[in-house]
């Protein structure tokens, strides 16, 4: 499999779960466990650039295809614009949802770069926070899709 956006080889059972497989094998920590049974999202992750929960996934299935885990969502050190705009808004409070939440949001701005507030909510209905009360979450959205340019740099 292409595994944020290298090659990755890795003999496993046909039984294991991609996220044994990521988190155990190939000790990309990211990627969090909660519910096990496809109800929570922290074990989310993109497979060819859409939303998968690797709880419920086996890793054997995801042969050939393009998997990006949190771990290869910063590029050269440099975080991503909405991993920028969930710190700007304090939009993360003990991070468990956090991992699988920034690639849900990756993924739907990468299928529609202006989504409404509604059309947000409806995307993030498989990913539970704990915490936040998603009302920083939602700020954090709309503020990076009606402000992109503040979250290209570093320094914002
Ligand atoms: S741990 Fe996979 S959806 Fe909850
Ligand atoms: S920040 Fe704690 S579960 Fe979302």
């Amino acid at each position: 499999m292409t595994l944020n956006g290298s090659e990755a080889s890795v003999e496993i059972e046909p039984s294991e779960l991609l996220i044994d497989v990521l988190r155990d094998r190939l000790r990309l920590k990211g990627t969090k466990r909660s519910c096990d049974v496809q109800v929570c999202g922290a074990c989310t992750v993109l497979v060819d650039g859409l939303p998968a929960s690797s709880c419920s996934t086996l890793c054997a299935d995801v042969h050939e295809r393009s998997i990006t885990t949190i771990e290869g969502v910063a590029k050269a050190g440099k975080l991503d614009p909405v991993q920028r705009a969930f710190i700007a808004h304090g939009a993360l409070q003990c991070g468990f949802c956090t991992p699988g939440m920034i690639l849900a949001v990756k993924s739907l701005l990468e299928l529609d770069p202006h989504p409404s507030e509604e059309t947000i909510r409806h995307y993030l209905r498989g990913n539970i926070c704990r915490c936040t009360g998603y009302v920083k979450i939602l700020e954090a959205i709309l503020d990076l899709v009606q402000n992109p340019s503040r979250y290209q740099t570093e320094t914002q």
